[in-house]
């Protein structure tokens, strides 16, 4: 055994007690490794928000949530596909416990589509997976994404807040057709909506 000084600060530690500057050092390189964490999320978020053109949601559009099937946009007959008089698409849903309204959204490639959506009951969230599609759905006010669909096919919609019981079960769909298909079958309705079709029977 080391032979113990009289000065209390040189003293040996007992066994299994670390010193304080090993403690010191260690905490120093956690806390290092901790801010390059951060700092590289936070990179991850702007470049990715930059990049994929992700809209914080800024326009505050306010709309009363028990009077959508009374009037207004979002009166049932104005749901679905609207072509707009520029060939840019607008599409209106209304989120409610626990489905889209409509269920099922045609829109041609190569347009720029705008989704305008509200809720007529609690919190919902709407999702296109591989887009920039992702925003809340609040009662009281209109969330609008735009967005731009390369090529064709199905995208799934969920609804990605939890809304109540039958959240798991909120799905809804987007078929992403080529222009001609959508103007063969569309073409002379515009600019009405053109909502209510089915993806299961397309
Ligand atoms: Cu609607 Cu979850």
């Amino acid at each position: 055994m080391a032979e113990q000084s009289s000065n209390p600060q040189r003293m040996s530690l007992p066994d299994g007690v670390v010193p304080e500057e090993v403690v010191a050092r260690t905490e120093m390189r956690w806390l290092i490794v901790m801010g390059a964490v951060l700092l590289l999320m936070i990179t991850v978020i702007v470049v990715t928000a930059i990049m994929g053109a992700l809209q914080p949601s800024s326009n505050v559009e306010v709309i009363d949530p028990t009077t959508l099937h009374l009037g207004g946009e979002f009166v049932e007959s104005n749901l679905g596909t609207a072509i707009e008089p520029d060939g840019s698409v607008t599409v209106r849903l209304i989120g409610e416990q626990y489905e889209f309204v409509p269920s099922c959204v045609q829109v041609p490639v190569g347009a720029p589509v705008k989704f305008r959506l509200t809720s007529a009951d609690v919190v919902h969230g709407f999702l296109l997976p591989d887009t920039n599609v992702n925003t809340m759905v609040v009662p009281g006010f209109v969330a609008e994404v735009r967005t731009y669909f390369s090529r064709a096919g199905d995208y799934s919609m969920p609804c990605h807040e939890f809304c109540g019981l039958g959240h798991h079960a909120m799905w809804a769909h987007v078929r992403v057709v080529p222009r001609e298909q959508f103007e063969k079958a569309y073409g002379n309705r515009r600019p009405t909506a053109i909502g209510r079709i089915t993806c299961a029977t397309q």
